[in-house]
Formats: C-alpha cells, sequence, structure tokens
C-alpha cells in the first residue's frame, strides 16, 4: 500500500516549504503540494517538520575494547537510533586478532549486524597493521565488499605510525576511498598517563588533562600534512572536540584540501566540569577525546555555521556506570572509554542547535544526514528527500518537550549523559524504506529488517 505524509513542512539541506510526500513501497514517488491518492494510507504531518532520516556514521555496535564489551547491539543500538529518529548507521568495526587482514573483521561484523540490525547500516573497515597485502586488499574491499572508508587510529594498541599512516591515505587516496583518523598524540598521552597514575592522579578529571587539546590538535595537524604529503588524499576526522584542532582543519580546507570533520553532541553541549560530578559521575564522561573547556563549544558552533565541520555524529559507545565505576573508581586508565549517544543525538540537536538559531534547519538536514550520505557514498539512496530514494523519512513535533532521562530511552545502558537535558522538538514517526517502524513512541518494525548498503565512493 503507498503511503502519503500530508500537511507537513518538509525540510531537505536545500530548502523548506509545505508539501506532501507520495511513497510507493521503499521509494519516493512523488513530492507536490495537494498530492491525492486514494488508496494510499494517510500519514498527517500537521506542524511536523518532515526531513530525510539522519545518518549516524559513527558508531561502535557491542564493540569489544578489551577490558569490556560496549553494551549496546546491533539490535537494540539501532532500534534506539530508530526512536531518536535515525535510520542508517555506519559502524565502526573494532580490531581483530593480530595481523588480520581487512576482511576479517568485516566478515565479523557481518554476523553480528546480520538478523539483528533494524535500520540500514554499513561499516568502515578498521586498518590495524600496515603492509603490502592490506594495502592491495583496499581494493578488494572497496569494490567487492562495497566498503569505502577505513579508519586509523593514533592510539589505544593498533595505533599507526606516521609512515604506515602515510601510506593509507596515498593508497585510499589512490582508488578513491576515505581515510577517517582518531587523531590523539600517543607518546605523550601514554607519558602523562604513566605519570598521573605515580602522582596519585587517578580521578575522571585527570583523564582529562592527561590528555589535553593540544594532542589531539597536533594529531590533527599531523595527518593534515601527511595528506597533502600523500598527494591530497581525502582526510576524515572523526569526533572533533576542539577550537585549536579546527583551526588547523579551517587552513587545510582553505588551502584546497579535502579534509572533513565530525564532531558529536557531548562536545557541543558538555565541557569538562562534568569531570567534577560526585560519587563517581564524573566516570560517565570518560572518552577519547574528553570533554573540553567551554570556550571549545562556541568554536564548534562556528564551525558547524561555516561549513568547517560537516557532520554531528555520536561515537556511540555505551558502558554501563555499574561497569566504569568498578573498573575506573581508583584509577580512570582502567574505565572503559565511551558513552551512549545514538538516540539522543537528533533531539538534542534540533533543539539546541536549531530551536536556539545556532544553526538553521536546512543546516540540521544537512550536517545530521544530507553531507553524512555524501561524504559516504550512499547519497542519493539515503541523505535527501528526492524521487526515487529510499523512504527513509522522519517526522519532527518542534512543540513536543521532552527532558531526557534514561528511564525513558532504549539504548541498552544504565545512563545517559545528557540526563535531565530539557529538550523543545522530538522525533515523532520514523520511517525507513517507506515502513513505518517508529510511531507513538512505540516500535514496531522487525529484528533484523535492516539491510546492508552498498556503499560507493565519496560524491564531493
Ligand atoms: O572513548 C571513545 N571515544 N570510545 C570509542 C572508541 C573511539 O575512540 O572512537
Ligand atoms: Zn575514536
Amino acid at each position: 500500500m503507498k503511503k502519503l505524509i500530508k500537511n507537513g513542512t518538509i525540510v531537505t539541506a536545500e530548502k523548506t516549504f509545505m508539501g506532501d510526500i507520495l511513497i510507493d513501497g521503499e521509494i519516493i514517488e512523488k513530492i507536490e503540494k495537494n498530492i491525492t491518492c486514494e488508496s494510499a494510507e494517510i500519514i498527517d504531518a500537521t506542524d511536523c517538520y518532515v526531513m530525510p532520516g539522519a545518518i549516524d556514521v559513527h558508531t561502535h555496535m557491542e564493540l569489544d575494547v578489551g577490558i569490556a564489551v560496549a553494551t549496546d547491539d546491533f539490535y537494540t543500538g539501532t532500534v534506539a537510533a530508530a526512536y531518536g529518529g535515525t535510520t542508517t548507521i555506519i559502524d565502526h568495526i573494532g580490531f581483530g586478532p593480530k595481523g588480520c587482514k581487512l576482511g576479517h573483521q568485516i566478515g565479523v561484523y557481518h554476523e553480528k549486524a546480520r538478523d539483528k540490525a533494524v535500520i540500514d547500516y554499513s561499516f568502515h573497515g578498521v586498518v590495524q597493521h600496515v603492509d603490502d597485502e592490506i594495502l592491495s586488499e583496499f581494493e578488494t574491499i572497496v569494490q567487492d565488499e562495497a566498503i569505502s572508508s577505513f579508519k586509523i587510529y593514533l592510539t589505544y594498541d593498533y595505533k599507526l605510525g606516521d609512515l604506515d599512516a602515510y601510506h593509507v591515505l596515498k593508497r585510499l587516496g589512490e582508488i578513491g576511498g576515505m581515510t577517517a583518523v582518531h587523531p590523539e598524540n600517543d607518546a605523550i598521552i601514554d607519558y602523562r598517563r604513566k605519570q598521573y597514575i605515580k602522582d596519585g592522579k587517578t580521578s575522571p578529571m585527570d583523564h582529562a588533562k592527561s590528555r589535553p587539546l593540544e594532542c589531539e590538535a597536533e594529531a590533527i595537524s599531523r595527518m593534515i600534512n601527511l595528506a597533502t604529503m600523500a598527494g591530497g588524499a581525502p582526510l576524515y576526522i572523526v569526533h572533533l572536540s576542539n577550537g585549536l584542532g579546527l583551526e588547523y582543519i579551517k587552513l587545510a580546507q582553505k588551502n584546497g584540501q579535502n579534509v572533513y570533520a565530525e564532531t558529536c553532541p557531548q562536545y557541543l553541549l558538555l565541557d569538562e566540569t562534568s569531570y567534577e560530578e560526585e560519587a563517581y559521575g564524573g566516570l560517565k564522561y570518560v572518552m577519547s577525546p574528553p570533554l573540553r573547556e567551554k570556550s571549545n563549544q562556541d568554536q564548534l558552533w562556528e564551525g558547524l555555521r561555516d561549513g568547517s565541520i560537516s557532520v554531528i555524529a555520536t561515537d556511540h559507545c555505551p558502558f554501563n556506570l555499574t561497569t566504569k565505576i568498578r573498573m575506573g573508581k581508583d584509577d580512570f586508565t582502567k574505565c572503559p572509554n565511551g558513552a551512549a549517544g545514538i538516540e539522543t543525538r537528533v533531539p538534542l540537536i534540533f533543539s539546541e542547535g536549531v530551536m536556539t538559531g545556532r544553526i538553521d534547519l536546512n543546516r540540521f538536514v544537512e550536517v545530521m544526514s544530507t553531507l553524512p550520505a555524501k561524504l559516504f557514498g550512499i547519497y542519493p539512496k539515503k541523505g535527501c528527500l528526492d524521487i526515487g530514494s529510499d523512504a527513509d523519512i522522519i517526522l519532527i513535533d518542534p512543540r513536543k518537550q521532552v527532558t531526557i532521562k534514561n528511564e525513558n530511552l532504549h539504548q541498552n545502558v544504565d545512563y545517559t549523559p545528557f540526563e535531565g537535558f530539557e529538550v523543545q522538538g522530538y522525533p515523532v514517526m520514523t520511517i525507513s524504506r517507506g515502513e513505518v517502524i517508529v510511531k507513538d513512541n512505540q516500535f514496531i518494525g522487525q529484528k533484523g529488517r535492516g539491510q546492508f548498503l552498498r556503499r560507493q565512493k565519496m560524491i564531493k
């Protein structure tokens, strides 16, 4: 049966207008004023914004960080995503056995997601060592597996050195792939962490102080220069947390480099004073990079407005607070890094971004959906409201006021870093490939209905 979304305010990255959307099966068939279709099921969107489903290109479902495993899997995490207005995720694959090929973890992740995901999904490959075999495997993965982006880490166990990072950038640049990087200066962080623990500085705030923003900014500038030397290879900076790093990104963009940046709600809305929360509450925010001094928030919002930041994603990587406290209360280095955010991204950014006037509606759609789709090769199937595109559509009711409370969320974790945030505006319906999967605050989709997305190369 066809569906007809009537009387809503349609918002895309380009424009805002009153109109109706006719959906035939999984696809958008028509967008016009006053569509009539007798046989269609009517969805009344009066007073709501009708937008492309949000896309979260930075999640970590069931991530095994060695000392703990992220508590959301591809079922619970994508159900939470759907409740929060997200219709596609691109998950960052976790590290596999030492020395494994790229394809190994891709196989593992297909198994993790299959029969569980309720929205469409893809993966970013992960590079944990570099040799000739890995460098030649990239092309096979891009072509056969339809995965066109790969992440490298400059810190953690499988960090890459400069030469390996250079080789990855160069090879991916040659074949039209994208290098995503977690940029932090590992040597300085490692030194400081050891020194802090020796000096008895073990609190959550010490986590933040042990990885200052200069560590992140230095690694960003290093990667930018490596990308230039690698022939102008495209580079995607994940979870940007600070203004100094953004300055390096802006300079590179001014020089015509293909450098793109992603930030996350936690860096836009929370600051390092959260680490002082009592009763070990500061451990909620142990993540890397850490929360920063508040002035960075304005710089990141400015980056969203001026176009130097292209994407808001979540880095959704939940661990229970009970686990964080049990493991990290006497030593922040023992606390698993990461926090939840997949369900709260859309309402938080709509409320704190659009309703406060920090960004406009069209820019909201652009950074939450359209640019992520373009950068990661799923546009115009996803990320827009065009005839022939997948009917991944959300309705946001700007009148709906909600106080964020973990007890009302669906993420499989015992806290949200955004507890108590009062949001103005909330997603009230989520449609994935033409199927209503959330309405009246109920998830009504089937487990495993999500499909793996074969991605193309980046669209500029
Ligand atoms: O602390 C974080 N961000 N954990 C998830 C893994 C990562 O670094 O993206
Ligand atoms: Zn990271």
